[in-house]
């Protein structure tokens, strides 16, 4: 709007008070304390990530919520469309965008044919991602370069896995989880979980045995028992192992008239699948094993798949009680997330952070990452952990005593 005639102009009225100003005397800009990690070159970080995944096999859905019908899936920051082209067969996967105008192939639908119709025009995809009719020509050649990108897919241990990249540039096979694909043993496929905080934050938390008896007091965790002792980490190839008897609360089992539920010798098995699967001998037990994995839907983000399984000759062959076990589990899951959302920075590669011995299995990890390529080549090594000291001749408590001389 111009300015109205006769009134005094903005600039003229605001004269005295930028001369006042001039006569203040400067304020220094205040230096604002910063955060390890913060600042870093959360780009770099991100595409050296991502790069680096990009090469592995990571699950996109469970098996059970891919039906005919599309489904949107996610997988570092690639948008993908899931569905079966026939019933009985397996799953396709294509990146949902229709070539034609861009619209999400998930939100189309599967036709009686089993091709997927775009949204839009009615565009009909095969499986493989090529384009089959074009309703408003029908009588036209469809040239093969109308199509929808095809991202390799399969299926196992209840789960649809994806894989971005051709199988030449493929860094390994997909993980397979034996007692399941293999055994057949009776298991259960969790609720997902969508977490914001980066994949390896998880799989270092799953694999934390410093804060079982600090954050899972309800649950597991025995807080009578903090220490850790050393233990053995190896690194084979594609996997990093590790083996810990833990003294383990009952998480099911009622208070004695102690107040103190049950505690039994837990002998956990780690088998970390790089980069971000986890399998866990122990983890309810003996003859359990339960399988985590962390699918990185985008450099920071991930999506939570776990399962377990039990040993039919040690829990026999009957359905596995999955309502109650998801409810054991969601109260286990809940500080974890909880805490791996809070924890700063997002990016693990940009944190700057202090080792101890106890932390054996979570270095290991991080030193396979960064081998494996997923730290931009420029960053300082992982420093080894400092040597735990021995630990002071005092008188311990009656009940850490027994518990840990029945441990070992
Ligand atoms: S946008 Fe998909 S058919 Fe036109
Ligand atoms: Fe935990």
């Amino acid at each position: 709007m111009p300015p109205t005639a006769g009134a005094p102009s903005p600039r003229a009225a605001s004269a005295p008070r930028l001369a006042l100003v001039r006569t203040l005397p400067a304020v220094p800009a205040p230096r604002l304390p910063v955060l390890p990690g913060e600042g870093a070159d959360d780009a770099a970080l991100d595409r050296a990530f991502t790069a680096a995944a990009a090469r592995y096999w990571h699950p996109v859905a469970r098996s059970v919520d891919v039906r005919r019908q599309p489904r949107a899936a996610m997988l570092l920051g690639v948008p993908l469309v899931l569905w079966r082209p026939v019933a009985s067969n397996g799953v396709s996967a294509l990146v949902d965008q229709c070539p034609h105008r861009g619209v999400p192939l998930s939100s189309g639908t599967v036709d009686e044919d089993g091709r997927l119709r775009c949204a839009y025009h009615a565009w009909a995809f095969a499986g493989d991602g090529r384009c089959v009719e074009v309703p408003q020509q029908p009588d036209r050649r469809i040239p093969d370069v109308v199509a929808a990108r095809r991202v390799r897919a399969a299926e196992g241990a209840g789960l649809v896995w994806a894989c971005l990249v051709e199988a030449a540039d493929e860094a390994r096979a997909r993980p397979r989880f034996p007692e399941i694909e293999d055994r057949g043993w009776p298991h259960h496929v969790g609720a997902v979980q969508d977490w914001s905080a980066q994949a390896a934050r998880q799989v270092e938390n799953f694999c934390d045995i410093g804060h079982f008896s600090v954050l899972h007091p309800d649950t597991f965790g025995n807080p009578r028992v903090r220490t850790v002792d050393p233990y053995p980490v190896h690194r084979d190839g594609d996997t990093v192992r590790a083996e810990y008897h833990y003294p383990a609360v009952d998480p099911l089992a009622a208070p004695g008239p102690d107040g103190r539920r049950p505690v039994g010798e837990t002998h956990l098995r780690y088998r970390i699948e790089l980069p971000f699967g986890v399998w866990l001998a122990g983890a309810h037990g003996p003859g359990s094993v339960m399988f985590v994995v962390s699918a990185p839907t985008t450099a920071t983000t991930l999506r939570l798949f776990w399962m377990s399984a039990f040993d039919p000759a040690v829990h026999g062959d009957g359905p596995v009680d999955g309502a109650a076990l998801q409810a054991v589990e969601d109260r286990i899951w809940a500080p974890d997330r909880r805490i791996v959302e809070s924890q700063r920075p997002v990016r693990l590669f940009a944190a700057n952070e202090v080792h101890r011995a106890f932390d054996a299995l979570g270095v290991a990890y991080r030193r396979a990452l960064r081998d494996l390529g997923f730290a931009p080549s420029t960053l300082p090594p992982t420093p080894t952990p400092t040597p735990t000291p021995p630990a002071p001749t005092r008188p311990t408590s009656a009940p850490r005593v027994s518990l840990v001389r029945h441990m070992r």
